[in-house]
């Protein structure tokens, strides 16, 4: 396998994971790239290493440029979870850097996960490695998304090296976002964003805020996952990232749901339909289709998450706390909640869901909609008008006075 030139002398010599279905609790539907990049300069240097079983296609992408007598000088560890760190024991064993660099938090993770701090020598931010003819700074990124992470950058290349940050789990053959479909990567960064680095939103307006300061002429960007940024599309993971970040209001609703007789689901389409009455956009999640992941996604274009589950032993169905608890977890901010269900006797599931709904900083709308047994008429009507509420909550939110669409 050949790697594949970014710059006069950076050369892409990741892996392709065509076959990731999941990455910690996010389905991946376009599998990965693992991008580790070899460095031509006086001191051969790698940049990130690859998830341990990619380790050969790693090496035969290296010796594709240097020859059979593989060896680098240098590596440099920007992010210690094992998808970039995975194969570093090995590498270490098989390329013989004579030196290995990591900031001071990715040493004590690479010691904790390897036992090879020893080995590693710290960098901060604002201090050099130097490569014989040229040089790498370190800009340390803590909590996006892990406290090691780090970005290096090669002033001689204009090239930043960014770990996770601007990535996307997107196996694709064509290492240049230019020559890739540009709704896909949208949709990917996006779902990358929302899956990983949504609780870090805070950190990444600081990092917005702090990198141009720093003064560094970047024209390449080159991130850990899918395709490298260049050209005209250089500027657009910036752009992404502070609007993904920033998490505005948005004229857009969550409806999820799980059923067990379909009453659950009547209500989910009324309250849904009454949302779209008011003039909001709405999207639905059916449970039995959607994943964790798929919800996630969507957070980050939508300002009122509206959950519903009929009560089954005296709780929520298990994928409706499956999904909030994953969406909890990822601290969405500034929305709207509301949650629904039907019952038999006791009638639990709403109250639980609010819980959860009000643990997550969401404003509620109400105290919930329950219907006993199967929805009548009159109750689907006030389905409708929950929605219709809710809709109305959101248009107030995003200060719209007319219906509003994205
Ligand atoms: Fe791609 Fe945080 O690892």
């Amino acid at each position: 396998m050949q790697a594949i030139k970014i710059t006069d002398h950076v050369y892409w010599v990741g892996a392709i994971d065509w076959a990731l279905k999941e990455f910690h609790g996010y389905t991946t539907h376009r599998g990965s790239t693992y991008n580790a990049f070899l460095i031509l300069a006086d001191k051969i240097t790698l940049i990130d290493t690859v998830k341990a079983p990619f380790k050969q296609e790693m090496y035969e992408r290296i010796r594709s440029v240097i020859g059979d007598e593989t060896k680098v000088d240098i590596l440099v560890s920007n992010h210690a979870e094992m998808d970039h760190s995975g194969a570093l024991p090995e590498v270490i064993r098989d390329l013989k850097p004579e030196k290995i660099y990591a900031s001071p938090m990715g040493i004590k993770a690479l010691d904790a996960h390897f036992g090879i701090g020893s080995l590693l020598t710290a960098v901060k931010t604002g201090e050099s490695i130097s490569l014989g003819n040229m040089t790498l700074s370190a800009v340390e990124t803590r909590m996006l998304h892990w406290p090691d992470s780090m970005f290096t950058y090669l002033a001689e290349e204009k090239v930043l090296f960014s770990q996770d940050g601007f990535g996307m789990h997107f196996a694709t053959d064509k290492i240049f976002a230019v020559d890739n479909d540009w709704h896909v990567m949208l949709e990917e960064m996006k779902r990358y964003y929302a899956n990983i680095l949504l609780p870090y939103s805070p950190q990444v307006l600081n990092l917005l805020k702090v990198f141009p300061t720093l003064n560094l002429d970047v024209q390449t960007i080159c991130p850990d996952h899918g395709p490298v940024w260049n050209g005209e599309l250089l500027l657009k993971p910036l752009e992404l990232y502070k609007a993904f970040a920033e998490q505005q209001y948005v004229p857009r609703a969550i409806v999820l749901y799980d059923t067990m007789w379909h009453s659950t689901e009547k209500m989910a389409l009324h309250i849904a339909d009454g949302i779209r009455q008011a003039g909001a956009d709405v999207r639905v999640f059916a449970l039995d289709a959607a994943t964790r992941s798929d919800v996630a996604a969507e957070l980050l274009d939508a300002s009122a998450l509206v959950a519903g589950s009929p009560t089954i032993n005296n709780d929520m169905y298990p994928r409706t706390a499956d999904v909030l608890t994953y969406l909890r977890g990822l601290r969405p901010k500034n929305m709207l909640g509301a949650a629904f269900g039907s019952y038999g006797w006791s009638g639990e599931s709403v109250a639980k869901i609010n819980a959860y709904l009000t643990d997550m900083k969401a404003e509620l709308v109400s105290d919930g909609l329950k219907i006993q047994y199967v929805p009548k008429d009159a109750d689907l009507e006030k389905c409708e008008d929950f929605g219709r509420e809710i809709g109305a909550r959101l248009l107030e939110k995003c200060h719209l006075t007319q219906p509003g669409k994205l």
